[in-house]
C-alpha cells in the first residue's frame, strides 16, 4: 500500500471552528473503511489535541500519515509551549482559565486520554516557540497495545 498524508489547519482560540480538523481526519478514515474502534481511539485522540492548540497553544496543523503498518497523527502547534511535559501528563493537571473552564474544559483529562488510547504518544515542547504531538495507531491488531 502506498502511504497517504492530509494536512489540516487549525486556528489558535477558535472556539466556533474548533473540532473541525479531527471531525475532517474521522470523515477521511470513514470512507476509507478503517475499523470503527480504531477510528473512534484516532478521534478522541485528535479531537483533544486540537483543543489543547485552541485553547493552551497557538495556530496549528494536524498531519495524518498513513501507511500500511501504522497511522500517524501529528499535531503542531506555535504557541507558548508547555513548561513541564511530565507534570502536563498527570491526570487533573490543568492551567485552563476561567473563560475556557466555563465552557467545560480544563479537567485535565486531555493528554492523559490521548495517552491511554494511541498505541505510542511522543510530546516536544519548546517554551515561547510551541508543542508537536506525535501519537501512532497500529493498524493491525496483533500490534495494538492491549
Ligand atoms: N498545545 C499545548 N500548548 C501549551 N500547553 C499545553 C498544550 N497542551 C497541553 N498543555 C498544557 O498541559 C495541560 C494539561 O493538558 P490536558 O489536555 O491534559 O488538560 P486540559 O486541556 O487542561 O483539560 P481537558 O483536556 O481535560 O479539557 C494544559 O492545562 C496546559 O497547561
Ligand atoms: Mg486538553
Amino acid at each position: 500500500m502506498s502511504s497517504l498524508e492530509k494536512k489540516f489547519l487549525i486556528k489558535s482560540k477558535d472556539f466556533i471552528r474548533a473540532g473541525e480538523a479531527s471531525i475532517a481526519v474521522q470523515s477521511l478514515l470513514k470512507s476509507m473503511q478503517f475499523d470503527p474502534d480504531l477510528i473512534r481511539r484516532i478521534a478522541i485522540c485528535g479531537y483533544e489535541g486540537e483543543m489543547n492548540a485552541v485553547m493552551h497553544g497557538g495556530d496549528a496543523t494536524m498531519t495524518v500519515e498513513i501507511d500500511s503498518e501504522k497511522l500517524t497523527l501529528i499535531i503542531t502547534d506555535t504557541g507558548e509551549g508547555i513548561d513541564s511535559i511530565e507534570q502536563a501528563m498527570q491526570p487533573g493537571f490543568s492551567t485552563a482559565s476561567d473563560e475556557v473552564r466555563e465552557m467545560g474544559f480544563g479537567a485535565g483529562m486531555g493528554l492523559p486520554n490521548m495517552k491511554k488510547n494511541s498505541d505510542d504518544i511522543q510530546i516536544e515542547s519548546e517554551t515561547g516557540k510551541g508543542t508537536r504531538v506525535q501519537m501512532i495507531f497500529h493498524l493491525h491488531k496483533e500490534d495494538q497495545v492491549p
